[in-house]
């Protein structure tokens, strides 16, 4: 399974504190860059005229009123969503998040409150290899890279430095190019990386 692991230190963690920003797209940047979250999430998951089921796209949310936050989407023949509508998809998940169990709030759509650290040595104990998002890591094209594998990658403000030290002491860092891409451009790039390679 390919997998993804955005991480936003400022994305609101409530429906309540999303629904206040959400009047118009222009108003998610005030809602912790969510446009951001957005559009990495419609690069990892959608085609066009069809989606990749075979990847689950995981949202790390610490910003206000009530982190951490993990929303994990992976799109199912009875998933309904669209492109214009992850918004609201985000914001209904937000609002069914009921405290100390994790929730499947539409087919394939979950919400529980897990650290960072916690979401990704789950992920490790479920036998993926993880490899972080970084200009400076590893020449992608020239990393090997398993079937079941994690990238994780990071808001406008990238990953926060304690857990990026830790992460990067058992996690490989991989680059896409040598210059600073938008998030949402390196999941396409790593998407189409995996495609070509038939992963
Ligand atoms: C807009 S960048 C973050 C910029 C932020 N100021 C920083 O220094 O991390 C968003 C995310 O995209 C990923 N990224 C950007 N350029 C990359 C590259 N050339 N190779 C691999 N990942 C990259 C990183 O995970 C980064 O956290």
């Amino acid at each position: 399974m390919r997998q993804f692991v955005y991480f936003s230190s400022s994305a609101a963690t409530s429906g309540n504190a999303l629904s206040k920003y959400s009047g118009g797209e222009g108003n998610l940047m005030k809602a912790g860059r969510m446009d951001i979250a957005i559009h990495s999430f419609i690069q990892g998951v959608f085609l066009s005229h069809d989606f990749r089921k075979d990847v689950v796209f995981h949202f790390i949310f610490y910003g206000q009123p009530d982190p951490p936050k993990h929303i994990e989407i992976q799109v199912k023949d009875e998933t309904q969503i669209s492109k214009k509508d992850v918004g609201n998809i985000i914001k209904k998940i937000l609002y069914k998040y009921k405290g100390g169990e994790k929730t499947e709030v539409l087919p394939g759509c979950f919400i529980e409150k897990k650290s960072f650290l916690g979401v990704i040595e789950e992920l490790i104990k479920e036998g993926n290899e993880i490899f972080i998002l970084d200009k400076k890591g590893e020449d992608i094209r020239k990393t090997s890279i398993p079937k079941d594998c994690v990238f994780i990658l990071g808001d406008h403000e990238g990953l926060p430095q304690k857990e990026l030290k830790r992460l990067k002491s058992y996690c490989k860092s991989v680059s896409v190019g040598n210059k600073m891409y938008f998030a949402s451009q390196t999941v396409a790039v790593v998407n189409n990386e995996l495609d070509y390679r038939g992963i």
